[in-house]
């Protein structure tokens, strides 16, 4: 059996009972502490995973001997519990986004660098058959180059959703919409699948939620430095939301694509992944075939799986064994960085009206 590390939680709110549920499964992890800055609820939450409750940080990290943390707080309180985890030597995995801006994820990830602690990113959807079936295809050179690629998220979220806590549809506290919290996930497999992007052009609204400051709605065209062009289109607006879908055209006219979400996508601790995600196009020339068959495993895959926790904890077991094996995890905060600031760069493109250039971090 692998070593058992002492794993916690920071933010016992939704999404961390998805993560509570793969550390007290994983052979790897023995989940020590939970800390909020709501001790009641922190309080309730260690009840039900039999672990200790926390209010501060510093002294969960102290006093249960913490080695790995998942954080689960808001995003634009990302930054502040990774660096002190990291400064305490406590290696972290942190829900998407990474952070609410880019500045913040370079401090996330040199606080990891300086410390020689592991820094992952969630992005669960990368764990998808149908998704994996992509990156394998585009790896073997099966669509030639990826050279076009689209993100179209068609989904819902209501007046409910946004007064269900206080962080939620403003600026301040969530750093954004349906941009920095809906789409991390298929801006992730786009950038994974298509490379760096070097141009952005974009324009964001909100449509109909007047309820809520940020966008609902945003659009943009991505350049990649490969010469590469992708478009995306993601919403909250569609009620009832209608799916989610990424495609990718290669240079050999080959297509492969994936349905990842039908309806809204789901809201963590609030609605359940209701229908099995699936590859939708699979146009590789000799393979034409295999879609069918493709999409037959996911159903039956569906099946026998609990789709909304289940690759939370595939992802979180590739995070424990990074640190046991002593190498990179399967999603690095480096890649969490590559989303923000795309994010950025688009809500900054419709604010000026203009293209806006991304800087590789070794651009100096
Ligand atoms: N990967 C996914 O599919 C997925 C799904 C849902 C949420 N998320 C991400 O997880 C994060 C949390 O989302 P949620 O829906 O669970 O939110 P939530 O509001 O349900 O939970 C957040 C928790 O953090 C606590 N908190 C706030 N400030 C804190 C602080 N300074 N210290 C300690 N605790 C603090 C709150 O009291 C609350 O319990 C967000 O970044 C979100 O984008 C990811």
């Amino acid at each position: 059996m692998s070593r058992k590390l002492r794993t916690a939680i920071l933010g016992c709110g939704k999404v961390a009972h998805l993560h509570a549920s793969a550390l007290v499964t994983l052979d790897e992890s023995n989940l020590v502490a939970v800390c909020d800055v709501n001790l009641e609820r922190a309080k309730a939450f260690a009840t039900q995973y039999r672990a200790a409750a926390f209010n501060n940080l510093s002294e969960m990290i102290a006093c249960a001997a913490v080695e790995v943390l998942v954080i689960c707080t808001p995003h634009p309180l990302h930054a502040t519990g990774a660096t002190a985890a990291a400064n305490a030597g406590v290696h972290v995995l942190v829900e998407k986004p990474l952070a609410s801006t880019v500045t913040d994820c370079d401090a996330m990830i040199e606080a990891a660098r300086r410390n020689h602690v592991r820094l992952g990113v969630v992005s669960q959807r990368r764990y998808f058959e149908p998704v994996m079936r992509m990156k394998a295809a585009i790896d073997a050179g099966k669509i030639g180059t990826p050279v076009l690629g689209t993100v179209a998220m068609f989904s819902w979220r209501d007046e409910v959703y946004y007064r269900s806590d206080p962080w939620r549809g403003r600026w301040d506290t969530e750093g954004g919409g349906v941009l920095i919290n809906q789409s991390p996930h298929h801006l992730d497999i786009l950038q994974w699948l298509m490379g760096p992007v070097e141009e952005v052009v974009a324009r964001w609204a909100n449509l109909n939620h007047p309820y809520v400051e940020v966008e609902d709605t945003a659009l943009a065209i991505l350049k990649f430095r490969s010469g590469g062009l992708a478009s995306i289109t993601v919403s909250v607006s569609q009620k009832p939301g209608i799916y989610t879908k990424i495609h990718i055209h290669g240079s050999n006219g080959a297509s492969v694509g994936a349905q990842t979400d039908s309806g809204a996508t789901f809201i963590a601790g609030m609605s359940e992944v209701a229908e099995p995600p699936l590859n939708d196009v699979w146009t590789i020339h000799g393979e034409e075939h295999l879609l069918d068959g493709y999409r037959n495993e996911d159903r039956d895959m569906f099946g026998r799986i609990d789709a909304t926790a289940h690759f939370h904890l595939l992802q979180d077991r590739d995070f424990l064994r990074c640190i046991v094996d002593d190498r990179e995890p399967a999603v690095p905060g480096s890649e969490g960085r590559k989303v923000v600031q795309i994010i950025e760069a688009i809500y900054r493109s419709g604010r000026e009206g203009s293209p806006i250039l991304l800087q590789s971090p070794h651009d100096g």
